[in-house]
């Protein structure tokens, strides 16, 4: 199948690359003609497993890049529109770089096309896209709209994307479904899992995927809907810790015992200082502004949201309770992506909070593994970028721990002691267990875990026979 995908950015390029994989013949379109460049040339911008491979073995192949969208249309069946749909001061998407591909895919069409939102997108749009491309010269038999929401998580999207839970195809006639299951034949089939060169398959799959063909205004909602109630997930564990640190009891066990019950399940469950990143924030505004404009209050949705940002303020308060005063105190910094396995920090809570941090006063060593040259770009010049773990913490008064990486939940514990001035630990994303951190002679603070209060640790350090801390920097 020829294949049009238009935008470059995460859904774009994996969408584009991971099409290329199934066997079809794509054209990625974007107008940045810098960005297509780099392409072109074999770059691959984001950090993204898989992608990588995916691009160099298809690229100049089956996958090629253009900025010529109208010739591009001309020689694809199906144009998956990826463009950016960022939101407004409103809350609500911005949708006028979908108009203007709707707009110029009506100019080009050359027989029956079909084009399919890939973006996430309002409830409606589908019909908007219609009526432009009708308005702007398309004959109504010519093409139809299609809807075939993503669910790629960063970091994990070409696997998310090959393996996923389920396809979405939101198509209002038959003929526009049926091109659509053909797109995607090669994974409701299995095809694909028996090739000698398909992408490894992730733990949990669930092989071949289910296929839902709904209307396109119930994959539209679906989206919304199923990125509201992840996020519902994480601020109701959120919540959750705040009573157990309220009451004593540890949000650990209590989130494996809510999350056996295989109606709630345990993924999402993990309590931190809330979510971030491209979609959960800008999603939750959206769904919120789309019920609104339907006449549906969902305030459900404001308390979500609400418990997130109020997440951050009662780290910041942990923290504040670790040292007294922040102006004038030196803090390591592990993390600065939104979550692990990224180098996205948009929306990143990690970042929200340094720059709290450095109004307060404080200065700031950080290091992440893959974020640090986005984070440079944002944060203000006082941020230290460390090479390592060991460097951020080296001489602060204590360590945050702000990111899920995996490289942060086993770092040496005896090399990090020797190099914190005090050994305090105010962990946002619990790594690690409160014992062993005692253990080591850490005052350690996490999320819905109690703290054991460092009279008891000095009596525990000297009983345990270990240099006592401060000590020079
Ligand atoms: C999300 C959706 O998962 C994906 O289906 C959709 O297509 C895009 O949005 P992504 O933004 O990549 O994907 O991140 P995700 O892994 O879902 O995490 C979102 C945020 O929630 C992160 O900040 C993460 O740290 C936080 N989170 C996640 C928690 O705090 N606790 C959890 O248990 C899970």
């Amino acid at each position: 199948m020829h294949i049009s995908v238009v935008g470059s950015g995460y859904v774009g390029l994996v969408a584009g690359a991971c099409f290329a994989d199934l066997g079809h013949e794509i054209i990625l379109v974007d107008n940045d003609q810098l960005k297509l460049s780099a392409l072109k040339s074999g770059a691959v911008p984001i950090h993204e497993n898989f992608l990588p491979e995916l691009v160099a073995r298809h690229r100049g192949k089956r996958l090629n890049f253009s900025g010529d969208l109208s010739e591009a249309v001309r020689a694809s069946s199906a144009i998956f529109i990826a463009v950016g749909t960022p939101a407004t001061d409103q809350g609500d998407a911005d949708l006028s770089y979908v108009e203007s591909v709707a707009r110029e895919v009506a100019g080009a069409i050359n027989g029956y096309k079909v084009v399919v939102e890939k973006s996430t997108v309002p409830v409606y749009t589908s019909n908007w896209i219609r009526t432009v491309m009708s308005r702007n010269g398309a004959a109504p038999d010519s093409f139809d709209v299609a809807s075939n929401p993503e669910f790629l998580r960063e970091g994990t999207a070409v696997t998310d994307f090959l393996y996923p839970d389920r396809i979405v195809l939101g198509a209002d006639h038959e003929r526009c479904a049926s091109l659509l299951r053909e797109i995607y034949q090669p994974l409701t089939s299995g095809d694909y899992y028996r090739r000698q060169h398909a992408i490894p398959k992730p733990d949990r799959a669930h092989i071949p995927p289910t296929l839902l063909v709904t209307s396109a205004k119930s994959a539209e909602l679906i989206k919304h809907a199923s990125n509201a109630f992840l996020a519902m997930k994480v601020s109701f564990i959120n919540a959750v810790a705040s009573i157990c640190e309220s009451v004593g009891a540890d949000v650990e066990q209590v989130r494996q015992g809510i999350g056996s019950d295989s109606r709630i399940g345990p993924r999402f469950l993990n309590p931190g200082i809330g979510y971030g990143g491209s979609c959960f924030p800008k999603d939750l505004a959206a769904f919120r502004a789309v019920a609104r404009e339907c006449g549906y209050d969902f305030r459900l949705l404001d308390e979500v949201i609400r418990i997130n940002e109020e997440q951050r303020h009662l780290f910041l308060r942990k923290v504040r309770s670790a040292l007294w005063t922040l102006k004038g105190k030196h803090l390591g910094v592990l993390g600065l992506a939104f979550k692990g396995g990224t180098d996205d920090i948009r929306e990143s809570p990690a970042i929200l909070l340094i720059q709290t941090l450095l109004q307060e006063g404080c200065s700031v060593a950080a290091y992440d593994p893959a974020a640090t040259e986005r984070a440079r770009e944002v944060l203000s010049s006082k941020v230290e970028f460390a090479s390592s773990p060991y460097e951020a913490a080296a001489g602060a008064d204590a360590l945050l721990i702000l990111t899920e990486w995996d490289e942060f939940a086993t770092l040496d514990l005896h090399r990090l002691y020797s190099k914190l001035q005090y050994p305090i630990v105010v962990d946002g994303r619990n790594l690690y267990d409160p014992q062993i951190m005692t253990a080591h002679g850490f005052t350690y603070y996490s999320v819905g875990r109690q703290t054991i209060p460092p009279e008891s640790q000095v009596v525990a350090a000297a009983a345990a026979g270990r240099k006592s801390k401060p000590k020079n920097r």
